[in-house]
């Protein structure tokens, strides 16, 4: 059955021109597919038609049989004729469904790859103000629907419509009186199921729900064990997690018995009606009105077109869905990348002096326009020079960072590089130039060289080494025994704080950038690892324009010029020896406060 309208979907529940217009977008994806699709369909046409030859064969055997036939042919002829069909029959249906699948196989793997280029391109604002995880799964499930569109549903959905088309021909040529009777009869067969359907549907929805419910549960517990565990609390998520799983037998028992109904109506009233037909048809064999081969062929086709009506429904719901997952899918296309992945990847990059400047800068999130994050920021880094960060947390240091990086446009003011807004820069060239070291190192799943290489893609053994060496982490990084090559990440060896900062900096090192960015690289270190990363920090901004936030005072003694963030403004400039001098600054005060705590 096919689940549509969970939420947030868009899909329509009803058909209009505007959706057939709509509908018509969805083979946009195969455009590049077309002549392998349309043959497609003109072999489901043949394969369809042929099929519905056999009905009709098998009724004028009987009547063969019974000497009652029209035609002058034998029974021996009739079966070499099948055969004949049969064969034909085979070849067309191989064929045809090779072409879908290879239309929907390669139309699908443009969508995808088109999607994933897109989506990394976004501009960060656009993963802001969108769920992360909900967008993934809604673009594998609306590429799955796609997919499934091109694969089975159009097919099944032509065909049902060819077989519905041509066999109700069929029967008002060849017996028109009862198929009026039975005619007479869909009304209560479509209401009733229709009525059932919607029923048997949302129920279904609603035990998704709660399954998806549980399973929130049984994720969030899982990943967080240590917390639960800490708290002592696994009888009370076995509680919330049983009374979820109840919930859900609760529905799925409401779910069956709508279900079980459905069976009998579908018993009683469809079989109740094709026995009616039935009967009405033998009288009117008892009569001669009609011979009992066309008698057969009409039990046949009804049964088929019966089949076809039933299938029609579900094919139809899934393309309706698939409408709604073609909008949602060009919605993402339609949106405007930050960068081009394709250009310029062989072109050297233009090197930047690395001179910064901000000049009255204010901002707020464009997820949080009503808070306003910088008031104003004033500062001017020479190409080459050192400067702090310092101040309270929440105060926006990490955010000068970030839009350094240009993940977000300024509210007012200029941020200059080399004396040009970075907003007139090129974007991917802008970036190569620059490199952050976090807190916080995330590295991807795979081997500490791909790790360090993702700084330098192309860069040689060498090279790889000789950053590993610089940024203190070849002796850890050989003390493993499969070094280079150990993997990391999910699936591999978990490095501590300081060893995966340092491959951050081996990172940055291979990058070679001008410009510099340190929030609060050593901050969650130990004494011991943050003097060896310390070191390789220092190793790393010689001759680099560095913009360090600092937590602990004592790691910026020596940089050119402090800045101290307060709320979003800068409250002192100086160098530590000028700020140290200010009786009752707040520098001062910051640093007694941290001394008196060491
Ligand atoms: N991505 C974000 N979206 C919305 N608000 C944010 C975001 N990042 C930070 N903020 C807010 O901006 C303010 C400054 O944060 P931040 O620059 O990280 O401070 P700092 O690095 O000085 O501790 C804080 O109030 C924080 O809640
Ligand atoms: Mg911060």
């Amino acid at each position: 059955m096919a689940t549509t309208n969970s939420d947030g979907d868009k899909s329509p529940k009803k058909f209009s021109l505007k959706h057939f217009k709509k509908a018509l977008e969805i083979f946009t994806f195969v455009r590049p597919y077309r002549f392998k699709l349309i043959l497609g369909l003109v072999l489901l046409f043949f394969s369809s038609m042929v099929f519905m030859i056999f009905p009709y064969l098998s009724g004028e055997m009987v009547d063969i049989a019974l000497g009652k036939s029209r035609f002058n042919i034998s029974l021996k002829q009739v079966g070499l004729i099948l055969l004949a069909i049969l064969v034909v029959q085979g070849f067309i249906s191989y064929y045809r469904v090779l072409l879908f699948a290879s239309v929907s196989e390669r139309g699908i793997a443009d969508v995808r790859r088109a999607l994933y280029e897109r989506l990394i391109t976004l501009p960060v604002v656009f993963f802001e103000k969108s769920r992360v995880g909900e967008l993934v799964s809604r673009l594998t499930a609306d590429v799955e629907r796609l997919y499934n569109a091109f694969s089975i549903t159009l097919a099944e959905f032509m065909r049902q419509i060819i077989i519905l088309v041509s066999g109700i021909l069929f029967l008002a040529v060849t017996t028109p009186k009862l198929s009026l009777i039975m005619l007479a009869t869909f009304p209560v067969i479509v209401i009733g199921a229709m009525v059932f359907g919607r029923k048997i549907r949302r129920l279904s929805k609603e035990r998704q729900k709660e399954l998806a419910n549980s399973n929130i549960i049984l994720n969030e517990t899982m990943q967080n064990i240590q917390v639960v565990k800490a708290f002592t609390n696994e009888l009370l998520e076995s509680l919330r997690y049983g009374k979820s799983i109840d919930n859900t037998v609760d529905v799925s028992l409401r779910y069956a018995r709508g279900r079980a109904l459905f069976a009998v109506f579908i018993v009683s009233i469809l079989f109740g009606a094709l026995f009616f037909i039935v009967w009405q048809g033998a009288i009117m064999v008892s009569t001669g009105v009609i011979t009992p081969g066309q008698l057969i062929s009409f039990v046949v086709y009804t049964a088929i077109i019966g089949g076809a009506i039933a299938g029609l429904g579900n094919f139809y719901t899934e393309l309706l869905g698939a409408i709604g997952a073609t909008e949602r899918v060009r919605e993402i296309l339609n949106e405007n990348g930050e960068v081009d992945v394709k250009h310029k990847v062989e072109e050297p990059v233009k090197k930047l002096m690395g001179h910064i400047q901000f000049k009255d800068v204010h901002f707020s999130y464009p997820t949080r326009p009503d808070v306003q994050v910088l008031n104003g920021i004033d500062f001017t880094v020479e190409p080459g020079q050192k400067i702090a960060l310092v101040g309270p947390s929440g105060a926006g240091k990490s955010t000068i960072v970030q839009l350094l990086l240009k993940f977000y446009p300024v509210s007012e003011g200029e941020i200059l590089v080399d004396g040009k807004s970075i907003y007139d820069l090129d974007t991917t060239a802008y970036r190569k130039n620059i490199a952050i070291v976090p807190q916080e190192v995330l590295l991807f799943g795979g081997t500490i060289r791909e790790n360090i290489l993702y700084g330098k893609p192309d860069a040689s053994e060498e090279e790889v080494l000789a950053a590993a060496e610089k940024a203190n982490a070849l002796e850890f990084i050989e003390s493993f025994p499969e070094g280079m090559e150990t993997m990391v990440g999910e699936r591999g060896i978990k490095l501590s704080g300081g060893q995966r900062q340092r491959i951050a900096i081996a990172r940055a090192i291979l990058k070679n950038p001008s410009i510099l960015l340190l929030d609060e690289a050593t901050s969650s270190l130990d004494a011991e690892s943050e003097k060896v990363v310390q070191d390789a920090l220092d190793k790393l901004m010689e001759g680099r324009t560095s913009i360090i936030i600092a937590h602990r005072l004592a790691t910026v003694r020596n940089v050119d010029c402090i800045h101290v963030i307060e709320k979003g403004s800068i409250v002192e400039s100086g160098t530590h020896e000028e700020l140290s001098a200010i009786e009752n600054g707040i520098y001062n005060s910051l640093a007694r406060l941290q001394f008196e705590l060491a």
